[in-house]
C-alpha cells in the first residue's frame, strides 16, 4: 500500500482520556497474567491493515474452534449451546469486520497467524477430559486477552471502529466467562493450578519480542515490522 493507512483507524483529534480499564471486569483483568504493553498499542495504529486483516481472521477461527467443540463432545449439552451461540457471534462479528475493511479500502488477503494460539495449543494434554479443560481455559485466555486489547485500542481509533471495538469488548468478555464457566463444569479437579501453568504461557506469547505483528502478537521489535508483499503466505 502505497499510501499511508494509520489515518483510517486512528481518531482525527488524538487519543481520547477514556480510561479502558473501566470497560474492563476487575475478574478479567486479574485472570490475565499481564497488560497489554503499550508497544504493541503503537504498533497495531501503525499496521491498520494487519490489525484488521488479522482480526477478521482471528473471528473466523474463534467460530471454528467453537464448531470443532461442538462436534468433538456431543454428549456435552450446555457446551453445545454456548458453542452454538458463541458461533454465531464470532461470524457475525467476521462479517463486521469485513465490512470495515471494505469501507476502508483494505483488501482481505491470506496472512500467517501469529505464533500465539499455537503456543497455546501446544500445551493442551491429549487424554479427556483434561483436553476438553485445556482447550477451554486456552479459550478463556484467549477471549480475555482480545477483550482487553480491543479496550486498550479504544481511545486511540476513530469513531466508528471506537464504537465497534465497545460491542466487541461486552462480548468477548461474555465469551471468556462462557469458556471458564465450561471449565468449571467439565473439570473433576480445582482449576486454579493448571490455569496458573496456562496463564504464565500466554503471559510469555504477551511479552516476548515478536518479529510479526498481529492481533495476538507480543512485543513488537520495529513497529513497521514487516511490509505487505512479505505478509502474503
Ligand atoms: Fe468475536
Ligand atoms: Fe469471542
Amino acid at each position: 500500500m502505497a499510501h499511508d493507512l494509520s489515518r483510517v483507524i486512528k481518531a482525527p483529534q488524538g487519543p481520547s482520556n477514556e480510561d479502558t480499564d473501566a470497560l474492563l471486569p476487575d475478574s478479567l483483568l486479574a485472570f490475565l497474567g499481564c497488560r497489554t504493553p503499550h508497544a504493541w498499542v503503537e504498533a497495531a495504529l501503525d499496521n491498520p491493515e494487519l490489525l484488521l486483516i488479522d482480526h477478521a481472521q482471528c473471528e473466523k477461527k474463534a467460530a471454528s474452534t467453537a464448531m470443532s467443540l461442538m462436534y468433538r463432545y456431543v454428549d456435552h449439552p450446555l457446551l453445545l449451546s454456548k458453542m452454538s451461540q458463541l458461533a454465531r457471534e464470532e461470524l457475525l462479528h467476521f462479517e463486521q469486520v469485513v465490512g470495515l475493511m471494505e469501507r476502508r479500502g483494505i483488501v482481505y488477503r491470506h496472512i500467517k497467524a501469529s505464533r500465539y494460539a499455537e503456543g497455546l495449543r501446544q500445551q493442551v494434554r491429549k487424554e479427556d477430559p483434561q483436553r476438553l479443560v485445556d482447550i477451554l481455559l486456552i479459550g478463556a485466555l484467549i477471549e480475555a486477552r482480545s477483550c482487553e486489547r480491543f479496550a486498550r485500542l479504544i481511545p486511540y481509533l476513530e469513531p466508528e471502529l471506537a464504537k465497534f471495538y465497545r460491542t466487541l469488548v461486552k462480548s468477548e468478555g461474555r465469551h471468556y466467562e462462557d469458556y471458564l464457566m465450561l471449565a468449571e463444569r467439565y473439570s473433576k479437579e480445582p482449576l486454579e493450578s493448571r490455569l496458573a501453568v496456562l496463564r504464565a504461557v500466554e503471559k510469555e506469547l504477551i511479552e516476548r519480542p515478536d518479529v510479526s505483528f498481529r492481533f495476538h502478537s507480543g512485543i513488537p521489535v520495529t513497529n513497521r515490522v514487516e511490509n505487505a508483499s512479505s505478509q502474503v503466505s
